[in-house]
């Protein structure tokens, strides 16, 4: 599903990534872990096709079977709307669309229906226990709320592969639960892939595959099996 070989990345002359490789097979659910700064939100927005890697001879990136890095910025949208759904920690809704609106969003892009697409929409509310807040406008949710409609805007399409950076980061325990049930629930009913960055210990524990990032590197042996006898 994600082929990505020797990814590199320089802010300026800092090298932030340092030649990753990185293989996920659909349906997979990995985390990456790591201390601040060692570059997982960096690879994150490249993998998730929102950042270009350093121009390197040996630099390949295919994401369902599509090569990301012959796409200009156009066809890269029209990608990401289709393939990839996106769950931050600063989840920058939509301030003049109330939550349903936001979550609709990504559907009226792909041209989806407006009944069907506000059902679903429904459907994701109640599943995050926000059904009480569809009419409200961002401003006038809880931090944790309006993280709770990033995620079910970021699921609206169904998306191949969820790039989730912090997704539990603003939760309190139980609705962070409940996040991570409603991942294993979709890789369960839809084998969608999942990419999950974060510092809570049990949602990385939860995985996979647990990857551990160190100064701009996957840290060798770069995986670990935890549930699964995933090889690679
Ligand atoms: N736009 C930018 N310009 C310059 N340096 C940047 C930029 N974005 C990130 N960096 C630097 O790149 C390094 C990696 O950042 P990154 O955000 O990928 O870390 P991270 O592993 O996600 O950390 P955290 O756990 O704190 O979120 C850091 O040293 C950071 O300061
Ligand atoms: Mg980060």
């Amino acid at each position: 599903m994600i082929h990505a070989t020797h990814i590199e990345k320089y802010y300026e002359k800092l090298q932030v990534l340092k030649g990753v490789d990185l293989h996920i097979k659909k349906g997979e659910i990995v985390s990456i872990v790591g201390a601040s700064g060692a570059g997982k939100t960096t690879l994150l927005q490249i993998l998730g096709t929102l950042d270009r890697p350093a121009v390197v001879p040996q630099t390949t990136l295919m994401i369902n079977g599509q090569d990301i890095l012959k796409l200009n910025d156009k066809e890269l949208s029209a990608f990401r709307n289709l393939n990839l759904g996106f769950i931050f920690q600063f989840h920058q809704l939509l301030p003049e669309f109330t939550a349903l609106e936001n979550i609709c969003i990504p559907a009226f892009i792909a041209g989806k229906e407006k009944k069907e697409t506000e059902k679903e929409a429904r459907k994701l509310l109640e599943y995050l226990g926000i059904s009480h807040r569809e009419k409200h406008f961002p401003s006038e949710l809880s931090g944790g709320e309006q993280q709770r409609v990033a995620v079910a805007r970021a699921l609206i399409n169904k998306p191949e592969i969820i790039f989730a950076d912090e997704p539990s980061g603003n939760l309190d325990t139980h609705t962070a639960e409940n996040l991570h049930r409603l991942f294993f629930k979709l890789r369960d009913e839809f084998g969608q892939t999942f990419v999950i960055v974060t510092h809570n210990e049990e949602l990385a524990n939860m995985a996979d595959r647990k990857l551990t990032m160190v100064d701009g590197l996957i840290q060798s042996p770069d995986y670990t099996v935890i549930n699964d006898a995933v090889t690679i």
